[in-house]
């Protein structure tokens, strides 16, 4: 069935000039674009967005980072999209995430790692909810 999920192009993709790279990976797996927009994300949305992450001591430089200018946020729509969309981002660390992913192949961190994407079907709701609060 049709789902939505979020994709944040991350502050070194922008940098780097991947953005059309990464939708482009993913519009041409079939996955289609519901809303994307450029924004720098706040202080404030940064704590809301990796609220399940504030306490860690990985945070604070995640924050800096994620913070630092602007980025591509999008919803992205299609059959199973969290789970897809996951799949081809790759693991968290792009020195360990499989060749053929996002991160595998344009990657080299596990915190400037290009992108984010929902979870599960629930972040998905709540971080649409907190990106694009009008719909
Ligand atoms: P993301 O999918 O946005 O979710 C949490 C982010 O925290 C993750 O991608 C990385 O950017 C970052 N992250 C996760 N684990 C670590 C870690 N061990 N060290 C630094 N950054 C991390």
């Amino acid at each position: 069935d049709s789902e939505r999920t979020l994709v944040l192009i991350k502050p070194d993709a922008v940098r780097r000039g991947l953005v059309g790279e990464i939708l482009g990976r993913l519009e041409r797996k079939g996955l289609t674009l519901a809303a994307v927009t450029l924004r720098t994300m706040s202080a404030d949305l940064a704590d809301a967005h990796y609220a399940e992450h504030v306490q860690r001591p990985f945070y604070p430089p995640l924050k800096q980072f994620m913070t630092s200018g602007p980025l591509v946020a999008a919803v992205v729509a299609g059959d199973q999209a969290v789970a897809v969309v996951r799949t081809l981002v790759g693991a968290t660390d792009g020195r360990a995430a499989a060749a053929g992913t996002i991160r595998g192949d344009l990657s080299l961190s596990n915190r400037e790692n290009l992108v984010h994407a929902s979870d599960s079907a629930a972040s998905a709701q709540r971080e649409i909810a907190l990106w694009f609060p009008a719909g």
